[in-house]
């Protein structure tokens, strides 16, 4: 049973995609309005923590659809975006008999839509794919057609541009989430909307205590007002030339911090680090002529949704200006970086002087 379904469209002419949110979503329905004719091979791939909870109720509903259902379940973890992981499933096809007509499935978070529609973009030179996101993180990560697996020695290195054929949120599906990565997935929310989205921000300071308990409507208006700014996004640059930059506020810092404490054995995780990166931007900014009441608007959302605001000083400035260069974030010791003007709009700042990043991070850690 269906019920109440928001639609979201990506417009990017023949690679143009729905996006469906809602709850109760599990069905073979959304395969058939995209026009995959009955009897068609689709291939599952899930992780073992996701694989447990809706493998099984995906499988069947897409068998009751009509089509040939394969699975196949890979280790939880960033570490399953490997090149061994890849060859594995692309094996896998092969002995399943896939073919150019068949589909690729990503059930999981975004280690699952990046890995699965990796493989998608390059089995048999590009196949079809299906993001259904688990996470709330992957409100952000199955929206765009960046997929990618990790080189051993760089994040993200191998990858692709390669757009989903539509995206089911089904929200239920987070009810088996992790609080902390309810979390995690509520610090790309708060970045969407402070990058693109008063309403959303407002609306976000009105109830997130509600929000991350998943409250009905409410969790959906705000999950749809965050998915609509990374499509904006992504539909004016789907390539990254310009624009799409955009997403990456509170990054600068906050993939130098997440990089250097999984170094240190104690992970900051993503959305945690971007947390920290976004009170980072938000002082910047300060600098660059934005109300300064900004940093203590972005603390206090961040701190409610269970977000760190401060950085440990394990993290010590000289090794993340040292991440930040060898990631080649400077250039004739100056750096580029997303800045507020002011809450729901940023811009790309060029030129910022590595002392006033040196000294941004010195205050992040807070008071002494
Ligand atoms: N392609 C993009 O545009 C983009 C954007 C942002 C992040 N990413 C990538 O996304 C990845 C992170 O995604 P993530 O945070 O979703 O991580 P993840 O996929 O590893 O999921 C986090 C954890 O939650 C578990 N899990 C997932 N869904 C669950 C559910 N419904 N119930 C219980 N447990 C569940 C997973 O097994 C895992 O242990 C990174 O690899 C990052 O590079 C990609
Ligand atoms: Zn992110």
């Amino acid at each position: 049973m269906v019920q109440d379904v928001r639609t979201l469209q990506v417009q990017l002419e023949d690679r143009s995609y729905p996006i469906y949110i809602g709850r109760q979503l599990i069905s073979g329905r959304w395969f058939r309005e995209a026009g995959v004719p009955a009897g068609r091979k689709l291939l599952l791939v899930t992780d073992e923590h996701v694989g447990p909870h809706y493998l099984n109720l995906w499988t069947e509903a897409l068998e009751e659809a009509g089509y040939r259902v394969f699975t196949h379940t890979v280790p939880a973890g960033e570490a399953s975006k490997s090149l061994q992981t890849f060859e594995d499933i692309i094996t896998f096809a092969l002995e399943c008999g896939l073919d150019r007509n068949s589909v690729i499935v990503a059930l999981g978070g975004g280690v699952i839509g990046d890995l699965a529609g990796y493989v998608a973009a390059a089995y048999m030179r590009g196949i079809p794919y299906v993001q259904i996101p688990t996470t709330l993180l992957a409100h952000d990560s199955s929206v765009g057609g960046k997929v990618a697996i990790n080189h051993p020695q760089a994040k993200n290195m191998i990858g692709a541009f390669h757009q989903p054929l539509m995206v089911i949120y089904d929200v239920d599906t987070l009810k088996t989430l992790p609080q902390r990565e309810i979390s995690n997935g509520m610090a790309e929310m708060v970045k969407h909307g402070l990058i693109g989205d008063v309403e959303l921000v407002d609306l976000l300071e009105q109830s997130m205590e509600d929000l991350l308990q998943l409250s009905p409507d409410g969790f959906e208006d705000a999950l749809e007002k965050a998915i609509a700014v990374k499509v904006a996004v992504v539909s004016q640059d789907e390539r990254e030339n310009g624009l799409r930059a955009i997403l990456n506020y509170g990054h600068t810092l906050g993939h130098a911090i997440e990089a250097l404490s999984h170094k240190q054995g104690e992970p900051i995780i993503h959305g945690e680090a971007v947390s920290i990166g976004m009170i980072g931007a938000a002082q910047l900014g300060v600098r660059y002529g934005c109300d300064s009441s900004i940093v203590e608007r972005t603390r206090v959302l961040l701190q409610r949704a269970g977000l760190p605001t401060i950085l440990p000083r394990r993290i010590d400035a000289d090794s993340i200006l040292r991440i930040m260069a060898h990631d080649k974030k400077f250039k004739d010791n100056q750096a580029v970086f997303i800045l507020p003007k002011g809450i729901g709009e940023v811009y790309i700042q060029t030129g910022v002087p590595i002392q006033w990043v040196r000294e941004t991070i010195d205050q992040l850690y807070g008071e002494v």
